[in-house]
Parts: C-alpha cells; structure tokens; sequence
C-alpha cells in the first residue's frame, strides 16, 4: 500500500481536525467556522465517511494531508512527516531522498545547529561569560530560563558561525544566507549576528525559525535585530514564546501580550506562563489567527508608552474581527511588565488579577485627557472611541459601552449611535466583497439541495422508496447529478442500508466532486439536521414538490 494511503487510513480525519478546530455534529458530518475565511455561520464542513473536508464559503477542501498543509503552511514533505510519525507509519528510504527535503526544512536545520552553538556559546564558553554575566546579574534571567528559551550568545569574530556550519557540517554559503544567519560581502561570507545575546524565535510547532539579537554594547547600533524574511521566518506572523505558553494558554483560556523578549521571560519566571511577545508592533491578523488556535481571549499588557498605546488601539480592530474579547493591564509607574514585574512582583500579579476590559480602559483613557464639559472635548473623544466602537461584534456589548459613554459625557444615546452608524457605514464599505464563483441557476442549486438532503439522511434509501415514482420520471437537468443519482438508485437496489464509502468505491472518479459536495454539503446552516426530523422530511417534500413543478415545465415544452 502506498504510504499516503496507509497514513489516511490510521488517522481519523474528524479526531485530527477537532485538534485544531471546534467540530460539531451536523447531521452524518462535522461543522465549524472556516479556519481559511473570515466568517461567523460555519460553511467548514467535514465528512467522517469521506475523510474529506470542505468550505462552502471560500472553496478550499480537500483531505489530511492538504489540511495540514493549508493549516501550518507547510509543504508535502513536512506534512508527510509529521503525518505518518502521529500514524505510526514508518517512511520508506526512499521519501527521505536529497532534494525531497523542502528548502524550509533545511531551514530549520541549519537554525537548530545555530540555535545549540550560540546556546553552547553563552552557558559553557569563556566568550560568552560576559553576556552570561549580564543576562544573570543585570537581567535577572535564570539558568532554568536561559535553558526553558535556549538562549545564547553570539560572538564578535564575524565568521565563527559560518566557518562551523560550511567546514564541519557541509552546509553552504547560499544555504546560510537563505536560512538568514549570513550575508555575503565580496566574495565572502559573514555572520549576520555579532556581538549579541540571542533569543531563538520558535514557532509554536517548535521549529527555529529565526533570531532575535540584542545588543550588549552602549554604542549606536540598534538594540534589536532580527533575523531578515526568509522563506520560514516572518516577523508578523509568530510571537516570541508561544511555543513554551501554548499548553498554558489553552489552559488558561488568555493569553498575556507583551511587547519584548525580556517582558515574556521575566513573567514566565514569576510563574505566568501564559504570557507571549509580539516583539515591538501591533498586532497582525495572522498572529490574532494563530493565537485563536489556542484561546477566545486576550489580556494586552503592552509598554506605558506613546508607541504601546497605539500599538493596543491598532490592535483591537483585529483581535474583534476574529471574535477575540480582550483585557488590558494598567501598569503603575513602569515602563513595561519587564520593570514592573521586577520592582513589585506581588504589585504585578495583583494588577493581572484586576485587569480591566479593553473599552473601559479606552474611555477612561480618553475622558482624562479631553475636557468632557466643552463641545470640542466631547467631539475629540467619541472621534477616538466611536471608530473603536464600530468594530465591537457583539451587540450588547456595543450597547453596553456606548450607554457608558453617553452617562459619562453626558450626551443622549441616540445621538451617540447616529454618530456611529456613520462609522460603521465606513467599515462595512472597506470590506471587500468576494464575488461568487460562478452564478449557478435556481434549479440546479436546487438538485444538488436535494441529493444533499437524501445522501446526508439517516436512510437514503428509505426515503427514495418514498418517492419512487417521482425519481422515476425527473430528469437531473445538471448533468453530473443526474448521473450520480443513477448510480445511487442502482447501488442502493442491491444494498440493505446505504454505505457511503462503499458506495464511493464504485462511482467514477469524474462523479466524484458532485458525491462530495452532496455528502458535504452543510445542511445545518439551513437549520437541518436529523435532531429534528420532522422538518428534514418537511423540507425534502417541498425540494421534490419544487423539481416536480421544473419536470412539469419540461414535459409540457415537449408536446
Ligand atoms: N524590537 C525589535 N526590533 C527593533 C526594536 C525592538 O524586534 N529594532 C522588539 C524587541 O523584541 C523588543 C521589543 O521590540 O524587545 C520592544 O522594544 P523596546 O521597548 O525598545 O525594548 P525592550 O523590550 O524594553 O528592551 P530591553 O528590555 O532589552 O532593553
Ligand atoms: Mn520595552
């Protein structure tokens, strides 16, 4: 048997799937929002029979394989692996072969190697002991945590990486430079990290996909530097330390942002764990995503400064639209959770038991700084909040903050809403409308209604017998449908009840796509589903009675 057959066949697509994504029953299959589109009704279905997946909304599908792969962005070969170590299956020589290993894994290879000789470098070497000296005693970082983050020290002779990657490991220059812990000049290579305490960047997988490298020195070159985008490293898509907080995270159900690498650690080592970094920017929408994973709620804990307040405005926009609610914690005096967990620990963890709600922050934030008595003051405020308002999902909560507002500034609540209702206009006229594939007609959105309805039935076969005459006589107008039911009416002759997977063993491979569109298709989101069988036949009865009016029409034309 072929090895991707043998993985398909261990693995259970519904019990891997449910790893990544809240499943719900729905009638023979499985439901949920659409990890790959923006939606808030699932058109993200899946079939246990099929093994199959598929988005009504956006039109991805597919099976584990192309599931991992679209879920992680990762390539075939990486998805095999991981694939067949869950399975048990041992990969034949021959799937390892030079060049079937994609460029990323290489990455991660070369990054590894960097990873324990720059680790190697700060715990064990004289070199590093003066970057050991500065992390322990000035940063207070302890050995369990240089070892928990795997940190390490870069040193300043500009080569020493290199020379052990190409003389002693066989690696390139181009591979070094791909990976990004090179740069070429004249000819020649050199380290791209000097001189700097480094902070691997894993991501939540555990692969090393970068570096982040402070500085150890007073002079004028930047604190931090990062690793440049390679093809497995992009700054705002992964956090610092979500790979060590992921199982805490789940946890908890929260999530503790923080700016820097230091913030991170020094939390983690007062035992909140639950705590990642987004290394200086706003959110992004592919880190909300990657964090949605994980938990449904967030708690900012960013800098106190001009450039971290905006960085939690810009964030809220983006932690709504994935349906995150967040928390923020007000840090007294400190510049950030670093300091402030280092001057009073037991301040700091009261401060994160008494967070407030992101809004009233917002409010308070923006009351204090306008004055609320004058025209003006009142404009420039609800001009900050209202745009921030426009975003909230939940309708009662909206409610709840501009009922807030409208106390507060003492302005009526309808004025309030009219107002907003003009951003809100502006946020619904930035979104971008996804044309539909192809306009398909009433009837054949209809046909496929129905086979969906019979195929996804508890008896498909019971309910044919219901209608014998009429499948007698209709005529599919779609081609492939009309094709498929043939072969439904035939197989289910010979069959005491209906198996779909024997049954999908017989069709034609050209039948396929309509077989799994019918058996996937997501019947729930018409408030179908076999709890309520009444209303499933019901609705049966009224597609029948609707292509019995088509077959009429046709009929009629004939004579
Ligand atoms: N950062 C970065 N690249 C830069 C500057 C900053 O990636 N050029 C990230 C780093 O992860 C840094 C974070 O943004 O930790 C916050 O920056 P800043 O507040 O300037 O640094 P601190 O965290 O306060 O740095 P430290 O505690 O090391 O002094
Ligand atoms: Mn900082």
């Amino acid at each position: 048997m072929d090895e991707t057959q043998e993985i398909r066949e261990k693995l259970d697509l519904v019990n891997f799937i449910s790893e990544y994504l809240p499943l719900k029953k729905a009638g023979r299959n499985f439901k949920s929002n659409c990890p790959f589109h923006n939606e808030n009704t699932p058109s993200f279905v899946v079939s246990p029979e099929r093994q199959i997946w598929h988005c009504f909304g956006c039109g991805k599908g597919g099976d584990i394989f192309t599931f991992l792969m679209e879920y992680e962005s990762m390539e075939f070969p990486e998805a095999l692996r991981v694939l067949a170590k869950k399975a048990g299956v041992t990969l034949r020589e021959s799937s390892f072969k030079q060049g079937q290993y994609s460029e990323k894994e290489k990455i991660y290879s070369i990054n590894s190697l960097a990873l324990k000789f720059f680790h190697y470098l700060l715990t064990e070497h004289k070199a590093g002991l003066f970057a050991l000296k500065y992390l322990t005693e000035q940063r207070k970082v302890t050995k369990a945590s240089i070892n928990t983050f795997e940190i390490g020290f870069s040193p300043n002779t500009g080569t020493a990486l290199s020379d052990f990657l190409i003389k002693k490991k066989d690696y390139t220059k181009q591979d070094l430079i791909l990976a990004g812990i090179a740069t070429e000049r004249g000819g020649h290579v050199y380290d791209f990290f000097k001189n700097r305490l480094m902070f691997p960047l894993f991501d939540h997988r555990g692969n090393v996909t970068g570096f982040s490298g402070r500085s150890l020195t007073d002079d004028d070159t930047p604190k931090y530097i990062n690793t440049k985008e390679t093809p497995v490293y992009h700054k705002g898509s992964m956090f610092f330390g979500l790979n060590s907080a992921k199982d805490e995270i789940k946890q908890k159900q929260d999530v503790i942002i923080v700016e820097g690498e230091f913030d991170a650690i020094s939390l983690f080592q007062e035992n909140i764990k639950n705590v990642v970094a987004i290394k200086g920017t706003a959110l992004t929408e592919s880190q909300v995503s990657l964090l949605a994973r994980f938990t449904s709620k967030v708690t900012l804990c960013l800098d106190q400064d001009t450039a971290g307040f905006e960085a939690t405005r810009r964030s809220l926009e983006i932690l709504e639209k994935k349906g995150l609610t967040s928390d923020i914690i007000v840090l007294n005096e400190a510049k950030d959770p670093d300091e402030a967990i280092k001057a009073n620990p037991q301040q700091f963890k009261k401060s994160v038991k008494e967070k407030h709600g992101v809004y009233d922050f917002m409010i308070q934030r923006f009351v204090s700084s306008n004055d609320i008595d004058s025209a003006q003051g009142k404009k420039a405020i609800t001009d900050n909040l209202l745009p921030l308002f426009a975003n909230i999902q939940n309708e009662i909560i909206k409610e709840h903050y501009l009922k807030q507002l409208s106390k507060v500034l003492d302005v009526t609540f309808d004025s309030l809403a009219k107002e907003l209702e003009k951003h809100q206009n502006k946020v619904q006229e930035e979104k971008i409308v996804v044309p539909l594939k192809n306009k398909r007609g009433e009837r054949e959105v209809i046909e496929e209604f129905t086979l969906a309805l019979i195929l996804q039935s508890k008896n498909p076969k019971e309910i044919i017998d219901g209608y014998k005459i009429f499948f007698k006589s209709y005529v599919f107008e779609t081609g492939s449908l009309g094709k498929l039911f043939r072969m439904l009416i035939e197989f289910i002759e010979t069959q005491t009840k209906f198996d779909s997977k024997l049954f999908s063993k017989i069709l034609p491979i050209e039948l396929m796509p309509a077989f799994d569109t019918c058996s996937l298709y997501p019947l729930s989101k018409y408030g179908l589903d076999e709890t309520n069988e009444v209303k499933y036949r019901q609705e049966i009865t009224k597609k029948i009675a609707r292509l019995s009016e088509y077959h009429q029409k046709d009929q009629a034309k004939k004579q």
